[in-house]
């Protein structure tokens, strides 16, 4: 080698040495602000991944990707919806990757699953999606920005009775937010005079409704009331049809889950007029969340947010918003300025409640109707301000 090849190489040697040293996590810490968003991002539940993901990127493009001074980078983590893949990726992120936040999670056996990771390592937990009551009192370190199965619950169960729909079968996935569904759904609506003759719980994996609903048949209820994870809907509704509950004058009701914007629309007939009750609709009635779903619709080539995306768009306002408040210290301050936290979403009012640290908003009670065309759930009703009754046992 001669010595011009020699000082060429020394050359390179060098230049690797130094990008090496500015790409070490520890320099780059101090001028990054990370977040570490873990989704489903394949997989049955797929859609919950990709409509947070757009929504937190959105939020981004119109925030601004930087925050006290510092840069935001989200890092997004597929978790294949399986609990212990979540676990890890959460404890590399916070190791590794020195992460100020996590975020995201799918499902509530997700959440739950990375809870110690949150309390050990005192880093913020935001739950943008899964729902089940009880997730917030798994640490210390959680705050929710989705919604509660029990607050979706109770609402319809006040406007059932009061609209022909005195016996009911509960059929709902057979996991966390599904038996919180059927026990607030009950309890009131027993309480409200109403009879529940029987409640039937399926498979939260590839769930085959149809015996299931055959069973509902026989039961002659007045109406079904129904609780599937985000996704799972289409399926049941067209068992629901096929099955021929419709002409057996049996009406379908739940959570808002079941009519979830993402699929709402390849329903068809068979929806319309459908009641549930949730805490966002695509066609909420505000200038806001007109903004909201025109900007998301363009940025993903024509698709429509759902409660998912919501709970993902108002997981980064809470997140940048105690960022600032914290000049980008992370830990227990970081977590302290998202308490509290009052705001305007593209769901109406919301307000992190500083002592649960869950989420407090409106629930509509909707019915599905075509407006210009297309499927959606037309809110009629509004109980304002619904805190988690699953916090008051
Ligand atoms: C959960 C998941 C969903 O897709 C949903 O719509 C509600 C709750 C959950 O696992 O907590």
């Amino acid at each position: 080698m001669n010595l011009d090849k020699l000082m060429q190489k020394r050359h390179f040697l060098t230049s690797l040495a130094v990008a090496a040293a500015l790409c070490s996590p520890s320099a780059w810490s101090q001028e990054k602000f990370k977040i570490g968003l873990i989704l489903p991002m394949t997989g049955p539940f797929a859609s919950t991944g990709k409509q947070i993901e757009a929504a937190a990127k959105l939020y981004m493009a119109q925030n601004g990707d930087t925050v006290a001074g510092k840069k935001v980078e989200l890092i997004v983590k597929d978790d294949t919806s399986a609990p212990d893949v979540t676990k890890r990726i959460a404890q590399e992120l916070v190791v590794n990757d020195k992460v100020s936040v996590l975020a995201g999670f799918g499902l509530t056996p997700l959440a739950l699953a990375t809870a110690p990771i949150a309390t050990q390592s005192k880093t913020p937990l935001v739950v943008m999606a899964a729902a089940t009551s009880s997730i917030t009192e798994a640490s210390p370190f959680i705050i929710r920005t989705s919604f509660t199965l029990p607050q979706a619950a109770v609402g319809l169960a006040d406007w059932a009775p009061k609209n022909n729909i005195k016996k009911v079968v509960t059929l709902v996935s057979d996991y966390g937010p599904g038996i919180d569904a059927e026990k607030y759904f009950k309890d009131r609506f027993t309480f409200n005079g109403g009879q529940v003759i029987d409640t039937l719980r399926v498979p939260m994996r590839n769930p085959d409704f149809a015996p299931f609903l055959q069973k509902v048949r026989d039961a002659k209820p007045d109406a079904v009331y129904v609780f599937v994870p985000s996704g799972a809907g289409a399926a049941l509704m067209k068992q629901f049809a096929e099955r021929g509950l419709d002409k057996a004058g049996i009406r379908l009701i739940g959570t808002g889950d079941v009519t979830d914007d993402d699929i709402l629309n390849g329903m068809g007939e068979v929806a319309m007029g459908v009641i549930t009750s949730h805490h966002y609709s695509a066609s909420h009635n505000s200038p806001l969340n007109k903004k909201f779903v025109e900007a998301f619709s363009k940025a993903n080539a024509g698709l429509r947010p759902n409660f998912m995306a919501v709970g993902g768009y108002d997981g980064m306002r809470v997140i940048y918003e105690a960022a600032k408040a914290t000049k980008g210290v992370g830990g227990q301050a970081l977590l302290d300025a998202m308490k509290g936290q009052v705001f305007e979403s593209p769901r109406g009012p919301v307000f992190i409640d500083a002592q649960t640290r869950d989420v407090v908003h409106n629930i509509y009670i909707r019915k599905v109707e075509r407006v210009g065309g297309q499927l959606y759930n037309q809110e009629f009703e509004t109980i304002k301000d619904v805190k988690d009754p699953g916090k008051s046992r």
